[in-house]
């Protein structure tokens, strides 16, 4: 297998003249994703989990390029919506390589999904709660079924994406053998699955260990499972002195913890493929000196990179067009008028001037895809780089974007 390249790109690893070269061509905000990035995370993978099924968890990032570039690097794609599989299919994944997992699924969701399971009846489907088993037979589904566990433990960045444990997300670890005999006859049970959350790192790594155990349980208490499916969550270091994860290692622990099975392990990691192939260019609109610090407004926003606000994450901040300037503490703040619109807090900056260009670092995962247009404030376009250049994959949403669903508003038939 060809090279996965370093174990982790920095900010400071992207080319500054290029960046800015595509700011001052496309404008900002502006997403740039690296492609070449995307294939090596996916190769990495793959070179560490050689025995596994790995998917790519598409909420990560659904542009169509960066799809058609996983399935080309050989991951498979785990879909949480209708949608997310909608776009699957059209970046070219066939049924086999499809898996749909269902979180309080909506009527809509499910009629959708079960309408593109005829066509293509290879497509796996996993459902975290009892009555969705029901709601999928209803509907005549009698495909590959996977279970998903509440495995009672979690771990994450944030509470707010800890989700094994979680009363939400799964169906209690022990009532799930007794669940398998019953849909046995109905369907055709295939896995078992769980997720401990996003963003595991450091001292989460022995949470995910104990959730990797009890699945290994779980899957040697039912018969017959092709896979044992433990989630995505794979870290990224998004300080610069964080150390990135060592895949190897992790992947060591995790056979060990899982023991041996029949079934055959699966992974589904999002962040992990699109996080560093990412960045946001931004431009400074204001520069106020106030006594404590140097407030730095920029053209990006909560509405663009919705992380900081959520979850107080931290990006990589760096200034393209200074690179020898003197740092100084700021604030690097967006436009919209609430305090969470803030990208960092006494962060040292090389002194920034209006119309310099910003760099945000790991902007790839969760990052359009949480963009708003909150304030009216249109999204901002793509831009995508491959060994044959760069291209614009998303273009700049207009008001004329945001408001034509006002304009069309009669032409919607009640449900
Ligand atoms: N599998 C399932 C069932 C998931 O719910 C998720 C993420 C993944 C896999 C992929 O997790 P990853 O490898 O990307 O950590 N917006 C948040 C992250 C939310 C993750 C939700 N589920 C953030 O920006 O940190």
């Amino acid at each position: 297998m060809s090279d996965g390249g370093p174990a982790v790109r920095r900010l400071s690893d992207w080319d500054r003249e290029h960046l800015l070269s595509l700011a001052d061509e496309f404008g900002s905000p502006l997403y740039v994703t690296d492609l070449r990035r995307v294939r090596e995370n996916c190769l990495r993978l793959r070179e560490a989990f050689p025995e596994a099924h790995v998917s790519y968890a598409v909420k990560a990032h659904t542009g169509q390029a960066v799809l058609e570039t996983v399935r080309d690097a050989g991951l498979d794609a785990e879909c949480a919506s209708a949608g997310e599989v909608e776009r699957a299919l059209d970046a070219g994944f066939p049924g086999d390589r499809l898996r749909y997992t269902a979180v309080n699924p909506p009527a809509a969701d499910l009629d959708h999904v079960v309408d593109r399971w005829e066509a293509n009846p290879e497509m796996t489907v996993t459902v975290g709660a009892e009555d969705t088993i029901d709601r999928l037979a209803d509907r005549g589904f009698d495909g590959r079924l996977c279970l998903r566990a509440n495995p009672g433990v979690g771990a994450g960045h944030h509470e707010k994406v800890t989700t094994g444990g979680h009363a939400k997300f799964g169906i209690p670890i022990d009532r799930v053998p007794s669940i398998a005999e019953r849909v046995r006859d109905d369907f055709d049970l295939v896995g078992v699955h769980a997720h401990a959350g996003s963003g595991i790192s450091g001292d989460d790594l022995s949470a995910h260990r104990e959730l990797v155990r009890r699945m290994g349980d779980l899957a040697r208490a039912i018969d017959g499972l092709e896979f044992v499916d433990v989630g995505g969550g794979f870290g990224v270091p998004y300080h610069d002195d964080e150390p990135p994860l060592d895949l190897a290692a992790v992947a060591d622990a995790t056979r060990e913890a899982l023991g041996d099975t029949d079934a055959q392990l699966a992974i589904e990691p999002g962040r992990y493929v699109v996080a560093d192939a990412g960045v946001l260019l931004s431009a400074v609109n204001t520069v106020k000196e106030v006594p404590e610090t140097t407030v730095v407004g920029i053209d990006a926003g909560m509405t663009t990179l919705l992380r900081p606000a959520m979850y107080d994450a931290y990006h990589a901040i760096s200034n393209l067009s200074r690179p020898d300037a003197e740092a100084v503490s700021t604030i690097v703040a967006g436009p919209v008028c609430e305090t969470s619109d803030v990208f960092a807090e006494d962060r040292a900056v090389a002194r920034p001037e209006r119309g310099d260009v910003l760099a945000i670092g790991n902007a790839g995962a969760y990052g359009y895809e949480m963009a708003s247009t909150y304030n009216s404030r249109p999204r901002p376009p793509e831009v995508v780089l491959d060994d044959d250049g760069a291209r614009v994959a998303r273009r700049r949403e207009t008001l004329d974007d945001i408001t034509t669903l006002e304009r069309t508003a009669s032409e919607q038939l009640p449900n």
